[in-house]
C-alpha cells in the first residue's frame, strides 16, 4: 500500500511516499527555518503563507522522486493536529482535495504518533512500548500497551523541552533554533554552574520553565563573563536528568518491553547516549532511537503511522478540520 503523506503542522512543508509503513519511496522536506530565524522563532502567519507557496511543488517533487504517477497512490495521510492552525489548514486542504479528486481514502494523523512510529523505520515495535516524546511543542511519556493505543503517563506542566532549549539558547545569544547549538557547545563544557532541580506534583510530569528562569538569573547575576560551554553543559545535564529519571520511573511502574525516543530533541547527541542508562535497572529492555533524518519534522513518519492507523480503521471524510489541540487517537 503506497501512502502519500503530507505534514505542515509547523514550519516544514513536507510530503513523503511510504510503502507498507516501512519503505520510504521519497521524503521531501522544505524547511522555512531561514525565514523564521530572522525573527527568533516561527511566525505563524508567515509559516502558513509559505506553506501555500510550497505545497504543490513539494508534492510534485515527492511523486517524481518516488518514480510514480499520482494515480498509483492508494491513500492520502495528513497531520490533522496538533500544530499551528493556519499551517495545518494548508496541508489538510491539499490532502482533502487529492483524496476527493483521486477517490482514495484520507487518513488523519496525530503529529506525535508520527514521531513515535518513525522508530518503525529501524526496528519492529514491541508492546507494551514506552515512548519518550521530546519536541519543540511536546514533552510526554506515552505508554502503548498495544499497537495504536496511546496513554499519556506524564507531560510537561509548562514549557516543552525543545522550547526550553530554544529559549535558553536565545538568552545566551545563540541563533534559532537553539537546541543543536546548545548540544554542540555542551560537548566542550564542564561542571561549573549549579542549577536547581525541578519538582512536579505528579512524579511523571515535567517542568522546564523554572530551569529556564534559573539560567536567565545566573546570566544576570554573574559578575564575570559566562562560559557558554559550561552553561550549555549545566542546562543540558539538568534537563536530561529530569527526563531520564522520570522515564526510569515510568518503566519501573509499567511492564515496558520496548522503549523508543521520539521528536526533534531525539536528535540531541547527549540524550542519545544517556538513554542507555535505562538498561542499568532493566537489562532486557529493548531500546530504539530514531535515525537522525527522521527526528525533526518530516512526512515519512506520518506515512509510517498512517499505515498502522489505516489497519485500525482510521478514515477522515471531507468535513474534518485542522485541530491545533487534537487528542491522541
Ligand atoms: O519535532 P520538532 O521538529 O518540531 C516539533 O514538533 O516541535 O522539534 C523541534 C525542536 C526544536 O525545539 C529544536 O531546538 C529541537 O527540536 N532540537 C534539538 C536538537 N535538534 C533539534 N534540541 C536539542 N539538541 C538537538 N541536537
Ligand atoms: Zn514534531
Amino acid at each position: 500500500m503506497k501512502i502519500c503523506a503530507i505534514e505542515t503542522s509547523c514550519d516544514e512543508t513536507a510530503v513523503a511516499i511510504v510503502e507498507d509503513g516501512h519503505t520510504v519511496l521519497s521524503n521531501i522536506v522544505s524547511s522555512q527555518i531561514n525565514t523564521h530565524a530572522a525573527f527568533g522563532g516561527v511566525i505563524p502567519e508567515v509559516a502558513s503563507r509559505i506553506h501555500i507557496e510550497n505545497i504543490s511543488i513539494v508534492l510534485e517533487e515527492a511523486i517524481k522522486a518516488a518514480n510514480l504517477k499520482i494515480e498509483e497512490i492508494d491513500a492520502f495521510a495528513i497531520t490533522q493536529g496538533p500544530g499551528l492552525i493556519g499551517s495545518l489548514h494548508v496541508g489538510l486542504i491539499a490532502a482533502k482535495t487529492l483524496s476527493w479528486y483521486y477517490d482514495k481514502p484520507l487518513i488523519p494523523i496525530h503529529h506525535i504518533t508520527g514521531h513515535i512510529y518513525a522508530n518503525q523505520f529501524v526496528d519492529k515495535l514491541e508492546y507494551p512500548l514506552l515512548a519518550l516524546v521530546v519536541s519543540g511543542g511536546h514533552t510526554e511519556l506515552v505508554l502503548l500497551k498495544e499497537e495504536y493505543h496511546f496513554e499519556i503517563l506524564g507531560s510537561t506542566q509548562d514549557d516543552a523541552i525543545g522550547e526550553a532549549y530554544d529559549k535558553v539558547a536565545r538568552v545566551m545569544g545563540l541563533p534559532y533554533p537553539g537546541g543543536p547549538h546548545i548540544d554542540r557547545l555542551a560537548k566542550d563544557g564542564k561542571k561549573n554552574y549549579r542549577l536547581p532541580k525541578v519538582k512536579t506534583q505528579n512524579p511523571l510530569d515535567f517542568s522546564f520553565s523554572g530551569l529556564k528562569s534559573a539560567v536567565l538569573q545566573l546570566i544576570q547575576k554573574n559578575k564575570e563573563e559566562i562560559i557558554k560551554e559550561d552553561l550549555a553543559f549545566a542546562f543540558q545535564e539538568a534537563a536530561l536528568n529530569e527526563i531520564i529519571e522520570k522515564t526510569k520511573l515510568a518503566i519501573s511502574l509499567n511492564k515496558v518491553k520496548h522503549f523508543v525516543l521520539a521528536g526533534g530533541v531525539a536528535a540531541n547527541s547527549r540524550l542519545r547516549e544517556r538513554v542507555n542508562e535505562l538498561k542499568i535497572d532493566n537489562p532486557d529492555l529493548k531500546i530504539t532511537i530514531p535515525p537522525m533524518w527522521c527526528c525533526t519534522d518530516n512526512a515519512a513518519m506520518i506515512g509510517a503511522v498512517a499505515y498502522v492507523a489505516y489497519q485500525h480503521g482510521v478514515r477522515g471524510d471531507l468535513d474534518i478540520s485542522a485541530n491545533p489541540g487534537l487528542d491522541y487517537a
